[in-house]
């Protein structure tokens, strides 16, 4: 492993072998239901698009299985990602906190790609799993009508999945009916994911302080 500085002074490694498996489902006849999830939870997709609500999504849910390829974003590379039409995120929520999310874009031809699903922390390991990415995959099936309208029907729905995200991931996907479509292996540079550094679009310190001022004169 090598190491080298990256942005906040922490190290990046380079992981010798990641494996990333490229999974599909061409007919929502394909996805198995899970078993009901142990909290109930609802899922509300999101109409604010907003770079520092996506930014801590991806953190909360991705830090710990090591979600780090959108760290070097900027505000601006969030804005521009979120503020898309095609783009659809949506919030689950139980026991009255944040208890995941899921990402889904609307590309053309009718692939639907699943970007990013995942529970926060203390959600995970105790059968809620299955449940969200049901969840998920029904609403990608349901693009161009309850989300992304106008895009049309969703023909084949996909995402990829590595050894960087959580052991049961892969797992969990078979289980809901996707099928393997591609497999590739090789070395990948990742941050320290402890740090992820958000350099705020402007500095409060002098904006605020010249705001107050204002309001004083
Ligand atoms: C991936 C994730 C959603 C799975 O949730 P989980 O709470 O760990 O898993 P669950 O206990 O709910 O299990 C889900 C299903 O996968 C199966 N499964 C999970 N781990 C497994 C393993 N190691 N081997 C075999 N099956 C496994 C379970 O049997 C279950 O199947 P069922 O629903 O048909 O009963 C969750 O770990 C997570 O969000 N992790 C962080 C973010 C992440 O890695 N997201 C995936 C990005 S691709």
């Amino acid at each position: 492993m090598v190491d080298r500085p990256v942005r906040g002074g922490a190290a990046a490694q380079v992981i010798p072998a990641v494996t990333e498996w490229t999974m599909e489902m061409h007919d929502p006849g394909e996805l198995r239901p899970a078993p009901g999830p142990r909290v109930p939870m609802t899922f509300t997709l999101s109409r604010v698009p907003s770079p520092d609500v996506g930014r801590a999504l991806y953190a909360a849910v991705g830090a710990r299985v090591c979600w780090t390829d959108r760290f070097s974003w900027t505000y601006d590379d969030w804005r521009a990602w979120v503020e898309r039409p095609e783009l659809g995120v949506w919030l689950a929520l139980a026991e009255g906190t944040l208890a995941g999310f899921f990402e889904i874009e609307a590309q053309p031809g009718g692939h639907t790609e699943i970007h990013l699903v995942g529970l926060t922390p203390a959600f995970v390991g105790q059968g809620n799993g299955g449940h969200l990415v049901e969840q998920c995959v029904r609403r990608a099936w349901q693009r161009g009508d309850t989300w992304a309208e106008g895009t049309g029907p969703a023909r084949r729905v996909w995402l990829r999945t590595s050894t960087l995200d959580h052991p049961g991931a892969l797992a969990n996907y078979r289980r809901r009916g996707f099928t393997l479509a591609g497999e590739t292996t090789g070395p990948k540079s990742v941050p320290d994911p402890r740090v992820a550094p958000w350099p705020l679009p402007d500095d409060p310190r002098t904006t605020r302080r010249a705001a107050a001022q204002e309001l004083m004169s």
